[in-house]
């Protein structure tokens, strides 16, 4: 397998083209971003803890069930994938309230959501991710009925493996983000799992261990991600 072109340069991971067209390769930077990519830092490590934090968590999901593009880690910032037609979707659950939920119901910081709430958002940077509805998807054929439908279950498949696999660790599992493609006539988890895309919090002090860290200037951030790695027992 050969590295090619680069066919994607986003905020914090690269892609590039392989000589089979159905691989790609992802390319873990250490680059962060926040705020729509208004706050831009290079975090020394970031791209290789997130690479083998993400391929551990695939690991799992696909062992639970949950078909993933993730194939192989093959270097410390890279790791070969599935080439997927990615659905320009979000999906978000939240375990607890906290973040822009907060913001926009005005409900308080830190309730138990029970059930847990589920939200699709469009992936446009340009218009900031607006949040969207089952009927915005159908109408402007960004995804099918059953692809509503897969995405919704498997994210609360996730859900159910990922709180629970945290929960053991002292971690709680506060919200996250997924986002899926297509792949040969079927639906499969693609991007990423890492505390980039999630919220952490220890359970026994709520400390923040993820992506907040750097959104609220907290200092830390690789640091707190290596400690979710190190608790989860993933070889950095
Ligand atoms: P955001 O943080 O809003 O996702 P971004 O698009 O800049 O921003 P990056 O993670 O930097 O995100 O870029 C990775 C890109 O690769 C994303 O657009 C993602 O949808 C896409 N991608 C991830 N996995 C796959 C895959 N298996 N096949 C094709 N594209 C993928
Ligand atoms: P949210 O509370 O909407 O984020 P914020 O408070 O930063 O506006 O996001 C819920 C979770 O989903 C959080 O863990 C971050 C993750 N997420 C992303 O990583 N990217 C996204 O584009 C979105 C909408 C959410």
């Amino acid at each position: 397998m050969k590295k090619q072109a680069e066919l994607f340069n986003g905020k914090a991971k690269t892609v590039y083209a392989t000589d089979d067209p159905d691989k790609l390769i992802l390319h873990f930077r250490n680059d962060t971003s926040a705020f729509d990519g208004e706050k831009i830092e290079q975090l020394d490590r970031k791209g290789m803890v997130n690479n083998r934090f993400n391929a551990f968590i695939m690991e799992k999901l696909e062992a639970a069930g949950v078909p993933t593009h993730h194939e192989k880690i093959i270097s410390d910032e890279e790791s070969l994938v599935k080439n997927l037609d990615m659905l320009p979707i979000e999906c978000v659950v939240r375990n607890i309230s906290t973040g822009s939920l907060c913001k926009r119901l005005g409900v308080e910081e830190g309730m138990d959501l029970n059930p847990p709430t589920f939200e699709f958002f469009l992936k446009n940077d340009e218009l900031h991710d607006p949040m969207i509805n089952d009927y915005h998807i159908l109408s402007f054929k960004w995804a099918t009925e059953d692809e509503i439908a897969q995405m919704k279950t498997l994210t609360f498949k996730v859900n159910d493996i990922l709180t629970k696999l945290f929960r053991d660790a002292g971690m709680l599992l506060v919200d996250y983000k997924l986002e899926f493609g297509r792949y040969q006539g079927a639906l499969l988890l693609g991007d990423e799992f890492t505390p980039d895309g999630c919220r952490l919090w220890d359970i026994e002090t709520r400390k923040k261990l993820d992506k907040d860290r750097f959104r609220q200037g907290l200092g830390g951030v690789v640091e707190a991600y290596e400690e979710v790695a190190h608790r989860l027992g993933v070889k950095l």
